[in-house]
């Protein structure tokens, strides 16, 4: 009877294994979203979900001084991110700027820098940086020759696969072979897109047969089904950057990892203390209730993806003007527009 008894809660064991091996060796990253991923959202992130294993903090850029604005020390300070595992970030095109950059991170503990090539934006990628740099391989390669012959930070990239097409990376890996890159995030769009039309799978996949480096995939995994979709059609990935499906549902990393589509139980109560984290939050860092209400408004045109009517759960906060009226809206929203999960 002993042994029956220890030989079933083997199998069982051994099948807990299985069942969550599968997603257990995958690392799922917070890709940037400047203006949303802050240390308020990493802060209130970890306290009510799991699953995220790195994040990575909005850029840091210069507008022609070498000073660090407040914004991004607050954002980066050790004391603020008690919690998390960041990465910080620059958009540049200049090695001394990266430098300078490097130094002030290295001073706060960081040991690595990620650099933006993924930007799409024609007021950046017009100065050649962002997305707007992958089509200067000479350029990236004097940049990095510099940071990495004057300073001793670990370099990663995030980039997208090029500004006008998708094989403008492809010259830039020989480049980045030179160099000890930790890791490649591939956004796999190109500038010229912005967000518009769907990912090119094809030319992640050119990529990986381009490139030994490790190279991590970023874009459009919002749910459980579409992240198990891109582990199988890129078997030899097991990094994952998540960038507005986390914002959307802070429960995606979760269910990621423990390799289920369905919510826990508590969902809209979980769901609701983060809300009321991020909003207390919003206040103490905006003036008036305006713009706290425009801030939770940016948060909630992500949130209402995951609600049955988007539109109608936008125009309900869209509507409110007071802090009374946006709890009231807040209320109903969870109330009424989940009844029907
Ligand atoms: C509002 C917004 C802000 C962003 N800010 C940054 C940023 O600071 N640094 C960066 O590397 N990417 C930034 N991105 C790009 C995202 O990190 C990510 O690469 C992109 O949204 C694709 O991934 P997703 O489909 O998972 O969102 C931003 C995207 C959006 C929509």
């Amino acid at each position: 009877m002993g042994n029956l008894e220890s030989k079933s809660s083997k199998e069982s064991l051994t099948s807990i294994i299985y069942l969550y091996l599968p997603s257990m060796h995958h690392t799922l990253v917070s890709s940037p979203l400047q203006g949303f991923t802050d240390f308020h959202f990493r802060n209130a992130f970890q306290r009510f979900f799991t699953g995220i294993n790195v994040f990575y903090a909005p850029y840091i850029r210069f507008n022609g001084r070498m000073v660090i604005k407040p914004v991004y020390e607050h954002d980066l300070q050790v004391k603020n991110n008690p919690r998390s595992n960041v990465i910080p970030q620059v958009m540049t095109c200049s090695a001394d700027e990266f430098i300078f950059a490097a130094n002030y991170v290295h001073s706060l503990g960081y040991q690595e820098l990620n650099w933006n090539l993924g930007c799409p934006y024609p007021m950046v990628t017009n100065k050649g940086m962002g997305s707007g740099l992958i089509a200067n391989p000479d350029k990236i390669d004097r940049i990095l020759d510099k940071v990495h012959s004057e300073t001793d930070i670990i370099v990663s990239m995030k980039m997208r696969m090029g500004y006008e097409h998708s094989r403008e990376i492809l010259d830039v890996f020989p480049v980045l072979a030179k160099y000890p890159i930790k890791n490649i995030g591939i956004h796999a769009r190109i500038g010229a897109q912005l967000y518009r039309g769907g990912v090119d799978l094809e030319g992640f996949q050119r990529c990986i047969e381009h490139t030994d480096q490790k190279l991590y995939f970023n874009g459009d995994i919002t749910t459980v089904a579409r992240f198990e979709e891109m582990c199988d059609r890129f078997p030899s990935i097991d990094h994952w950057m998540l960038g507005r499906g986390l914002i959307a549902d802070p429960f995606l990393p979760e269910m990621i990892k423990d390799n289920t589509h369905e919510y826990p139980e508590d969902r809209i109560e979980v769901f609701s203390k983060y809300l009321d984290t991020l909003f207390t939050a919003a206040e103490k860092k905006l003036t008036g209730e305006k713009a706290v209400i425009r801030k939770m408004l940016s948060y909630w045109e992500y949130f209402s993806s995951t609600f049955p009517n988007p539109t109608k759960v936008v125009k309900k906060i869209k509507k409110t003007k007071t802090y009374e009226e946006y709890d009231a809206a807040v209320k109903d929203i969870l109330a009424v527009e989940t009844l029907s999960y």
